[in-house]
């Protein structure tokens, strides 16, 4: 067998984990939920819940990357007995399920980047809710899923230095920079007063009267951000020597990933508010209806939007190489075999699981809420129970490599693991299984019974 891959060096590291972390989450789930959870307020409690809870879950995954230097399954099969060397399956089976619909989405971004280059946005909500009908689903959505994987396949099949290690040192750099010039011009924009009101306004009544929503919300997304609970950092952790500071590493990709959040929320709004379109309520196709509407209505909105899809674009493409790794590194260490055929063969694997989600938009949803809701949040749930109870010693050992003596904050991260990080996570599941099964029986049912 061929030696094992590592970083070239630590910049690397963080920027493929920033590029992970940095995804559709940020640019659009994260500023709406802030807009309507409460402002300034709600912005408090998901700050908390990233550095009690997620911080904390992304360490757990850390050291048993860098304890095993395997893939999940190995990770897992080679530190826990019985059941536990199990669990590694479900990150493997989730980062699968993930990339075959990551990938049609991907696509959407890059059809509407060439639609601000060529035809334009549509003006209105209802008209823009047509075009993106239009461009989701069908054969033209087929073929920029195609194209999107075979991207993703290129960087990937490349390896870790060359791949993925060269393409986010180009593509996290690009992100950061666009994020900032855009929220840069949209500071000039005349709706950026009212926007940043909106944005950034305390309001703790919403989260008072809403908890039961909010919290969860705000759970789930500091996870989801993180791209924690399906491997990911797991993997991306088993490349690393024993060297590296993890916590000072973390620090660094949760900080980045936060701000860049933050960021998006400073562009997004003043560019609804300009163009009069309401925040509030989105609804699925978000981005591609209610903004690309906005753009319609801005000078150069076009060549705008174009930029902002484009940076949506490489966002997507910096999660992607990292959920493919997952499962390629799977493939090369357990089957022995090579990384670019593992890599094509399931590249092709992926496009036909996706296609479902290509052809009809529901099954997006079908997809992405199983995952978000249940499968994410089980991977975190059961990796942070098997390091926080059942191999806590072999935890703070690995963590203490590259820092030196932990002192109390050794056993104050176990503790944050094994209380609120998991009492967080079951009830996070317990509302997004129930929510799954609501979708499951309406949205879906209906559909199932107008098809069939
Ligand atoms: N963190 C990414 C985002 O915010 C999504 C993601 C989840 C990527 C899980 C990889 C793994 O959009």
């Amino acid at each position: 067998m061929e030696q094992r891959e590592s970083w070239a060096t630590r910049t690397g590291f963080i920027l493929a984990a920033v590029g992970s972390a940095v995804g559709l989450g940020n640019i659009w789930r994260f500023p709406f939920q802030v807009g309507e959870g409460g402002g300034s307020t709600f912005l408090f409690v998901y700050l908390l819940f990233i550095a009690l809870v997620g911080f904390p879950a992304m360490l757990v995954e850390f050291v048993v990357g860098r304890r095993t230097n395997r893939n999940p399954v190995g990770a897992l099969s080679e530190l826990g007995q019985g059941l536990w060397q199990k669990v590694g399956w479900l990150f493997v089976a989730t980062g699968f399920l993930i990339l075959s619909y990551y990938s049609v989405v991907a696509g959407w971004t890059i059809r509407y980047v060439l639609i601000g280059l060529q035809d334009g946005y549509v003006g209105n909500v209802a008209g823009a809710n047509e075009q993106f009908g239009s461009v989701a689903s069908g054969l033209d959505a087929v073929l920029l899923h195609a194209i999107f994987m075979a991207a993703v396949i290129g960087i990937v099949a490349l390896g870790i230095q060359k791949g993925i290690e060269f393409s986010v040192k180009l593509m996290v750099p690009a992100i950061i920079a666009i994020t900032i010039g855009l929220a840069a011009y949209a500071f000039t924009l005349d709706g950026a007063g009212e926007a940043y009101a909106y944005y950034l306004s305390p309001d703790i009544s919403v989260i008072v009267n809403e908890f039961t929503s909010v919290l969860p919300g705000a759970a789930g997304q500091a996870f989801f951000t993180l791209s924690l609970g399906m491997g990911v950092m797991i993997t991306y952790a088993s490349y690393l020597d024993e060297d590296r500071n993890l916590v000072e590493d973390g620090l660094a990709i949760v900080g980045l990933d936060t701000l860049i959040a933050f960021t998006v929320g400073l562009i997004v709004f003043p560019i609804l508010f300009t163009a009069g379109i309401d925040p509030g309520d989105p609804g699925a196709g978000a981005i591609f209806v209610s903004l690309a509407a906005a753009f319609a209505e801005l000078p150069f909105g076009g060549i705008i939007g174009a930029v902002f899809f484009a940076t949506v674009a490489i966002a997507a493409l910096s999660s992607a190489i990292s959920i493919m790794e997952v499962v390629v590194s799977y493939l090369i260490d357990e089957w022995d075999v090579g990384r670019v055929p593992a890599t094509v063969v399931l590249g092709v694997g992926l496009f036909i699981v996706g296609l479902p989600a290509a052809l009809d938009i529901i099954f997006v949803d079908v997809y992405d809420l199983f995952v978000n809701n249940v499968l994410l949040v089980l991977g975190a749930l059961l990796v942070s129970i098997f390091v926080g109870w059942i191999v806590p010693e072999l935890g703070r050992s690995e963590l203490r490599k590259g820092i030196g003596d932990l002192g109390i904050w050794g056993t104050g991260w176990i503790w944050l693991v094994r209380i609120p990080v998991i009492i967080t996570l079951l009830v996070t599941i317990a509302l997004g299984a129930m929510g799954y099964y609501d979708f499951l029986t309406t949205d879906f049912a209906d559909w199932l019974n107008e098809t069939l």
